[in-house]
């Protein structure tokens, strides 16, 4: 017990704060560490700054264990652990897309200085292809050990909603490094991982870079490809749900992140192909990845579309009507609504003269501080009272669930519009509800 690997995670927003509370959770001591005070505070207290299934248990348990501890303090980290896990956000720079390095590069910067004994920095946050190479450098000018401050990069895959079993059970572990010693540490990290068989990736730093971006752009194109699929549907008389089905059952196709709709958004693939093309731009090899401007193009036009049937439904002209909007996360089981393809439909709508009213399970607290000029409800119904047609943007389990009858109740026209594929046709229809959903007739 004494000797317990000690390891300090740097940065406790949505994958720092899950990544310490797992590691934790595994037996390690782990020292949480941000620069904003009120998150550690909330932390300490027990309580998570977001929703994420199974986290606050987590977080109390260890924190209970006292094997989890928060703090502000750059030397109290260095003082603490030999190993230190890199994970603060890299949003989108304004303009250029490209992301914005400016928290990875303080976190070096500020834990640096206080090196003293031979150390282990691992990067887990998604950066663009020869950023940890710098850092690297950077790392071993500033530490008092010089070259034995050493650099990794091991980046995560977690989803948001299933940060917890993504956390503690990967599909595999990637490692950037040619340092024997860093090597060692992050093995001994998921020791227990890699003896249930997940498959470890030694690979050099832009290996390591790379695989994180390269695996989400995958994902983005596999979407878009489905909603452009959408989009022939619609037009061709075609039902694209069927064939996505049909596509699965091809096993190098597989169906999973088939699933045609409003699209994709979330703090991640949106802004990591834009902060790829951004970097192959510099790189000089634009060309190679110019196909993600139209992935990204489709996958706004599917926003554009499902306002365009709301429209057509309630008469082609929003001005004075009421509409419901159904989600305001970017998905289901997450508070999250970053760049959330609901909310950004839910407000252009509004801008265009319609009231409208939003409900969600969980993101009504931060859909109102970032759009005070929607109206908000506590429930499925109240948002729905009055509509002149309904909008369902999130698949949350609850609106999958949602009764045609008593929906049909309160709303003014039984006009719904499924952004999502979440429901069935043939049992809204037979409740008396004009149907509409994107990719199908
Ligand atoms: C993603 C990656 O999955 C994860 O590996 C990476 O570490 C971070 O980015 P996340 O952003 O949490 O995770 O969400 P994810 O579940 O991947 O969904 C992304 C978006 O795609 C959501 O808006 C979702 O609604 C949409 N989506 C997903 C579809 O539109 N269709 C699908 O078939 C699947």
């Amino acid at each position: 017990e004494a000797d317990r690997m000690r390891v300090s995670v740097i940065g406790t927003g949505y994958l720092g704060a899950t990544t310490a509370a797992c590691l934790a959770e595994m037996g390690f001591e782990v020292l949480g560490l941000d620069v904003d005070k009120a998150k550690i505070d909330t932390l300490r207290a027990g309580s998570v700054p977001f929703y994420e299934p199974g986290l606050d248990e987590l977080l109390e348990r260890n924190l209970q264990a006292g094997r989890l501890g928060f703090t502000t303090s750059f030397a109290e980290a260095a003082a603490f652990a030999d190993l230190h896990l890199i994970c603060v956000g890299t949003p989108q720079q304004e303009g250029s897309g490209a992301a914005d390095l400016r928290y990875v590069n303080s976190a070096v910067d500020q834990l640096a200085p206080h090196l003293t004994r031979p150390s282990v920095v691992v990067g887990r946050s998604t950066v663009p292809v020869g950023t940890a190479a710098t850092l690297a450098a950077r790392l071993a000018a500033l530490a008092p050990v010089g070259e034995e401050a050493e650099l990794g990069w091991s980046p995560e895959f977690l989803r948001e909603g299933f940060g917890v079993e993504d956390t503690l059970h990967p599909n595999r572990i990637v490692l950037g490094t040619d340092s024997p010693r860093v090597e060692k540490a992050v093995r001994s990290l998921w020791q227990q991982q890699i003896d249930e068989g997940v498959p470890f990736l030694l690979t050099d730093l832009q290996t390591a870079e790379l695989v994180k971006v390269a695996a989400n752009a995958f994902l983005a194109t596999k979407i878009s490809f489905i909603n452009a699929m959408a989009e022939v549907s619609e037009v061709a008389g075609a039902d694209v749900i069927q064939l996505a089905e049909a596509l699965s059952y091809d096993d190098r196709i597989g169906g999973k992140f088939l699933g045609p709709g409003l699209g994709f958004g979330g703090g991640c693939l949106p802004k990591d192909i834009r902060a790829f093309m951004a970097r192959a731009d510099e790189l000089g090899v634009e060309p190679a990845l110019s196909f993600l401007r139209e992935v990204d193009a489709i996958n706004q036009r599917r926003r554009a579309r499902t306002i365009d049937i709301a429209r057509q439904l309630i008469g082609g002209n929003f001005a004075g009507s009421t509409v419901a909007v159904l989600g305001a996360a970017f998905k289901p089981n997450s508070d999250d609504i970053r760049d959330s393809p609901a909310l950004d439909v839910a407000a252009t709508i509004a801008s265009l003269g319609a009231r409208v009213t939003v409900y969600d399970p969980q993101a009504l607290e931060r859909a109102r501080q970032e759009h005070p000029e929607l109206n908000y409800a506590d429930s499925m119904l109240a948002a729905a009272a009055g509509a002149d047609v309904v909008l369902l943007l999130t698949e949350w389990q609850e609106f999958r669930e949602a009764n045609p009858e008593a929906l049909g109740e309160v709303v003014a026209d039984k006009r719904i519009v499924d952004g999502r594929n979440a429901l069935d046709p043939t049992f809204w229809r037979s409740a008396g509800w004009t149907y509409r959903a994107l990719g199908r007739q």
